[in-house]
């Protein structure tokens, strides 16, 4: 903490206000994680999680892939289906390309014992509170992953109507994110 506060401090007097603010999402970030310890220590272990891609996710492989990568999101589902199977977990994933889709798949949490989700809302991410209010209605512990670093691309996707609410957030490290971020549910 006193290495955030310090941090901080030096971005606001040394840097401009965008540097101060990408800081202070870094600065987020780190608290993130610094509560992503303390809830480590609560123990949140989930039997049965689910993994949420936003649109256009499943255009990955082909899609500005110097941004994204070549991995196609059916790669990057299997992998994460063995690593769940490995660890006797219950993954389901669901990518669609409609927000009204993507929030009934998060309303059904009610009646199909998730406990725990994954979440690229992708570009909805920077735009919708409709997608926002069904995670918080859920009340379950999420992780909010994506791919790129949005904290240094355009300024557009620096606000996330996410990360307030996340365990913790993993952006900027490709389709390893969502590898983390399972891991983070099945082991913490
Ligand atoms: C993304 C980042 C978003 O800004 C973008 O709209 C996406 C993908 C990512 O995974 O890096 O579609 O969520």
């Amino acid at each position: 903490m006193l290495h955030c506060a310090v941090i901080l401090t030096l971005s606001f007097r040394v840097n401009s206000y965008l540097n101060a603010l990408i800081v202070f999402k870094n600065l987020y970030i780190f608290i993130g994680k610094s509560d992503n310890f303390q809830t480590m220590q609560k123990n949140i272990t989930a039997k049965s999680i689910l993994i949420i891609h936003g649109p256009n996710l499943n255009l990955l492989g082909i899609r500005e892939p110097d941004i994204y990568g070549t991995v196609t999101l059916e790669d990057i589902n299997h992998r994460l289906l063995e690593m769940a199977q490995a660890a006797g977990v219950q993954l389901d994933i669901f990518q669609n390309n409609s927000e009204g889709m993507l929030i009934d798949r998060i309303h059904s949490t009610f009646q199909d014992g998730t406990e725990a989700i994954i979440i690229n809302p992708a570009g909805l991410t920077h735009t919708s509170i409709a997608l926002r209010d069904a995670i918080a209605a859920t009340n379950l512990p999420f992780v909010e992953v994506h791919l790129s670093n949005i904290y240094a691309r355009e300024s557009f996707r620096h606000k996330s109507y996410f990360s307030d609410l996340a365990v913790g957030i993993v952006s900027g490290l490709g389709y390893k994110g969502y590898e983390f971020a399972l891991q983070f549910f099945i082991k913490s």
